[in-house]
């Protein structure tokens, strides 16, 4: 029977910066042209071809939606070559996570995915999630939802040896934010609104460059998983909460599986075991350079990493045109 390293390891680490890359390219010519939803097409078609080309036998577990509102790439889609004999292999994909930011050429929209093995990622339904995160370097549980905003930021601050005032926070610009970003600033920290893209924004803690101390605030739970897949990867820190705005969107959690509605999941609970991490820039970003046209060439910047190794790979492609 295989490990679960040897699992992921048939399907090749380095080959999931294809399917990224792929997506990436494909959505490209679209980036400013305020088409959400063309580019988004495709970027899944691209990521699909490229994942059917892969020896494995794979459950999209977080994809574009459910089946009868995704026709590529819904939850439950098998993809690979090796249906039925190849290594199961559980996939969280974005083609494009932030479908605004392409359309309107902002930073910080990526192509994006990260497996597991089977049963290895939490089956996150279409829904908000409440999310906080840090990177690396500090005490276990340092961050908690149960606790306010301040207490994190305060807590995080002691363990950085700074005042709050010195912490920076990355915070969704949403009117849902409103008392979030309220309680922050009278704190006297920092926030940086980002308009979109929280996957982007949560790996942000990890580089020290952004000066991002903590992300807070909610997004999607898929754009969850796959941040804490990186955190797996990188390090640091991620708690998260499902939030439910009415009775269809608890009954959709049923369906996959979701029993306690009110659980805070740690990031060894969203993804878990041995997992890989790639993306691919598609516009420019914190993380990650986007994709680029000179002269009959595309260049490209992509991540890989793996949870189980710890290793990250940065990968610069030239792709003839
Ligand atoms: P899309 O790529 O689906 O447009 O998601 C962009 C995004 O900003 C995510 O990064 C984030 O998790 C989510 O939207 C937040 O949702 P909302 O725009 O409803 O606040």
């Amino acid at each position: 029977m295989s490990t679960v390293s040897n699992v992921l390891d048939r399907v090749l680490v380095l080959e999931m910066v294809r399917v990224t890359e792929a997506a990436a390219i494909a959505c490209s010519p679209l980036i400013g042209h305020g088409d959400e939803k063309a580019a988004d097409a495709a970027a899944v078609d691209a990521m699909r071809t490229a994942l059917n080309g892969l020896y494995m036998d794979g459950t999209v577990v977080i994809g574009e939606g459910e089946r009868d509102e995704a026709p590529m790439l819904y939850i439950g889609e098998k993809v690979g070559s090796a249906i039925g004999k190849g290594p199961k292999i559980d996939i969280a994909l974005d083609p494009l996570e932030g479908t605004t930011i392409c359309a309107t050429a902002g930073p910080n929209s990526l192509a994006v995915l990260a497996i597991a093995e089977e049963g290895g990622l939490l089956n996150a339904p279409d829904v908000y999630m409440d999310k906080i995160a840090v990177g690396p370097g500090y005490p276990d549980n340092i961050i908690d939802l149960d606790k306010s905003p301040s207490e994190n930021v305060k807590a995080v601050a002691a363990a950085k040896g700074v005042e709050p005032s010195k912490i920076m926070c990355c915070v969704l610009n949403r009117p849902r934010h409103e008392a979030l970003i309220a309680e922050l600033r009278a704190l006297g920290c920092g926030v940086m609104l980002i308009g979109d893209g929280d996957v982007a924004g949560v790996i942000a803690t990890t580089n020290p460059e952004t000066t991002i101390d903590i992300y807070m605030g909610s997004g999607g739970a898929p754009e969850g998983v796959l941040a804490a897949a990186a955190l797996r990867c990188v390090g640091g820190q991620f708690k998260g909460r499902l939030l439910f705005r009415n009775d269809d969107e608890r009954a959709r959690a049923a369906k996959w599986g979701v029993t306690d509605l009110d659980k805070q999941y740690d990031l060894t609970e969203l993804a878990k075991g041995d997992c890989i991490f790639a993306a691919t820039g598609v516009t420019d970003g914190s993380l990650l350079a986007g994709v680029k046209r000179k002269k009959g060439v595309m260049t490209t910047e992509s991540v890989v990493m793996r949870a189980s190794s710890g290793t990250v790979r940065w990968v610069k492609g030239e792709h003839r045109i």
